[in-house]
């Protein structure tokens, strides 16, 4: 099969290239040639901007894809865009989109106001009512996140009958190449032998769904190769979400960590949202209709996110406050400091 990215060399993009690649597709990615990836020598680079997509719609159209897999459509004009080009020249389109389009997500950043959702979320869960959810934390009306929102992406990508759509909301992905750093934090006390890692109480309880990223690549790959998927929408993730403190011990096996986790009660320690509302999907769908399975074991794909993330640290250290949080400890525990 004939597979376009749009994107494709930075995070989850290179283990889904390697993978179709591996499976004896044709592969194209484009992007703007800023990012580097160690992709195989058989794969199509077509330098271009996606802001001005149509400006590159002849030499896209010429690698005749088949299937377009868009990995960085964040704006309704993006989807609009990607069908203007593609609509009567592939066959089918597969958007990324996030978890982010739930409401649940909208109450753990309170964005939304009333009940917690109840989880886990299938495919048919209330979406966010409050649109373009990090506009406050953009810098401005120059930054893409002020204008992100993933939920008129779908519906643009899923209102085009002549280009059947298929859309994927993604968990919080971990893995080599993160630039996230998503669990680098934790890591980094690891390493740097801190007996305990706090998390407040509620945070400790938090369920949220995550994914590895080889796994949400072959999640990706199934749906862009399997005609079935043509006008599904569905989760991706790990089918048992743990709770955060459950993670970071996870985190610890995998890094050879002995200390303990341990949770702060009252409100002592900040927490990143709402933590009554989990953030949990349900994802039987892709499993059920599309046969989708992990193939890296639990422990293994921390094993290789730990070994990335200590190979590659963030340019900008996290703020760490050591001697609060043995204070913090110590309190806790019932001891003097
Ligand atoms: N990571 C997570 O936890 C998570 C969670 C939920 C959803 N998602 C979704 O997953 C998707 C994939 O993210 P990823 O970073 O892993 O994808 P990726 O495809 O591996 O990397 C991003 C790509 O986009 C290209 N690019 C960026 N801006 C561009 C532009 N203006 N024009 C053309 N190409 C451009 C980059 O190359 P150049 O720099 O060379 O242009 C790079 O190839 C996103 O849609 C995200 O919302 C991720």
């Amino acid at each position: 099969m004939r597979t376009l990215l749009i994107g494709g060399t930075h995070f989850i993009g290179p283990p889904l290239v390697r993978r179709l690649v591996r499976l004896g597709h044709a592969v194209a990615v484009f992007h703007r040639g800023r990012t580097h990836a160690d992709l195989p020598a058989a794969v199509q680079h077509i330098l271009g901007d996606r802001e001005h997509l149509a400006d590159h719609a002849a030499e896209l159209r010429r690698f005749r894809p088949q299937v377009v897999i868009d990995m960085i459509a964040y704006t309704e004009p993006h989807a609009l865009a990607l069908l203007e080009v593609f609509r009567g020249f592939a066959e089918r389109a597969v958007v990324l989109s996030s978890g982010d389009a739930y409401r649940a997500y909208g109450v753990f950043h309170g964005t939304e106001s009333g009940p917690v959702e109840p989880v886990p979320l299938n495919e048919g869960a209330a979406l966010r009512s409050v649109p373009f959810p990090y506009r406050a934390m953009a810098r401005g009306p120059d930054d893409l996140a002020y204008h992100y929102d993933k939920i008129p992406v779908e519906q643009a990508i899923l209102g085009e009958p002549s280009l059947p759509g298929t859309v994927l909301r993604l968990p919080m992905v971990h893995g080599p190449g993160d630039y996230q750093h998503r669990l680098y934090p934790y890591l980094r006390r690891m390493d740097d032998g801190r007996p305990a890692i706090l998390l407040d109480e509620a945070t400790a309880g938090w369920r949220c769904t995550r994914g590895y990223v080889e796994d949400v690549a072959a999640a990706v790959a199934l749906a862009a190769t399997d005609p079935r998927a043509a006008g599904r929408t569905y989760n991706v993730g790990e089918a048992a979400a743990r709770t955060e403190a459950e993670w970071v011990r996870a985190v610890g096996a995998a890094a050879g960590w002995k200390g303990e986790v341990v949770a702060v009660p009252g409100g002592r320690l900040p927490a990143p949202g709402n933590m009554a509302q989990d953030i949990v999907a349900d994802t039987s769908r892709i499993r059920e209709e599309l046969g989708y399975r992990e193939e890296v074991p639990p422990a293994e794909a921390l094993r290789r996110t730990v070994e990335w993330e200590r190979a590659n640290p963030p340019g900008q250290p996290p703020p760490l406050d050591y001697v609060e949080e043995d204070r913090v400890l110590a309190e806790v525990k019932g001891r003097p400091t």
